[in-house]
């Protein structure tokens, strides 16, 4: 158990509360660690009916800790990386996961919602996803399942530009179920979570499966993985995440990488 990561089981609804207001709840591995062990618990855990995600403070998260990544690129990572499980275990869910998001939603904050069930956007939500700014690839098999929900043109966009998508537009392109109020945005998904909670388990359960194919997802995160830590370890990523570190813009000119 770690602070950042909050966990609580009420009425059969697993709540994951991400709590790192400092950073912007950016994660760390320590933090991949815990939401790894916590939708894994869901899988054994038969008191488990739905898994909710969500946030403190007014950012859902800055996605993964740009220092880490800088660390990672000079070859101090960690042993494991947690991320690939909390990613793996995602893919694997047997229980619906919903998502309740509010601020800004970056990198794995977004591609994490493409393995949501059911996803409620405060009025204030923003999805971002500045991969190709950041010099990396997407990851958490959203470089397949993005295309596939918003078609080739948003994704692409979306990848390339790591432009903010509003809630309003995230909704009617089908990545989230329905918007908010932010100040309702708790209540809302509380709702929602009990009452699913409340349906036959084993017929939600097979209703997932039915509608995912977890080995092709998993498939897709292992090869993006692959292109991923090639990625960091570029001269590209280095002026990345050095030019975040040192809050200016990044200046990529003569480091062009095929
Ligand atoms: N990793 C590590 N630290 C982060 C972070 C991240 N992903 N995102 C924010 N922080 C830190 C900032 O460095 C800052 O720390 P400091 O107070 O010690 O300087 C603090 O969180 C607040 O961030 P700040 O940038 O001042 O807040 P903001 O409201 O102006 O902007 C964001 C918020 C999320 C838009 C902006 O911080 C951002 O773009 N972060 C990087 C997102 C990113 O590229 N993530 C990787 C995705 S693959």
């Amino acid at each position: 158990m770690i602070p950042e990561v909050k966990v609580d089981l009420i009425n059969g609804v697993l709540t994951v509360t991400i709590s790192r207001q400092d950073k912007k709840n950016a994660l760390t591995n320590d933090m991949y660690g815990a939401l790894a062990d916590a939708v894994g618990r869901a899988r054994s855990d038969g008191e488990i009916k739905v898994v909710l995600i969500q946030a403190d403070g007014d950012t859902f998260t800055a996605g993964n800790d740009v220092s880490e990544f800088a660390a990672q690129a000079v070859g101090n990572g960690p042993e494991e990386r947690h991320v690939v499980r909390f990613l793996r275990n995602l893919a694997e869910a047997t229980v619906p996961i919903l998502a309740a998001v509010q601020g800004k939603a970056v990198g794995i904050g977004t591609t994490m919602l493409l393995h949501c069930d059911y996803v409620i956007l405060a009025d204030d939500a923003q999805l971002i996803t500045p991969f190709v700014n950041l010099a990396l690839v997407p990851e958490a098999a959203s470089s397949y399942l993005l295309p596939l929900r918003i078609g080739h043109a948003r994704a692409f966009e979306m990848f390339a530009l790591g432009e903010p998508v509003p809630a309003a537009s995230a909704l009617a392109w089908g990545i989230a179920n329905k918007t908010v109020a932010t100040p309702e945005l708790r209540q809302e998904a509380r709702r929602i979570a009990e009452k699913i909670a409340t349906k036959p388990l084993g017929s939600l359960t097979s209703t997932k499966q039915l509608m995912r194919d977890a080995q092709r997802l998993v498939a897709q995160m292992d090869a993006e993985s692959a292109t991923f830590v090639k990625r960091l370890q570029s001269a590209e990523a280095k002026e990345a995440f050095m030019a975040f570190a040192q809050k200016r813009q990044p200046d990529f000119s003569g480091l062009a990488q095929r």
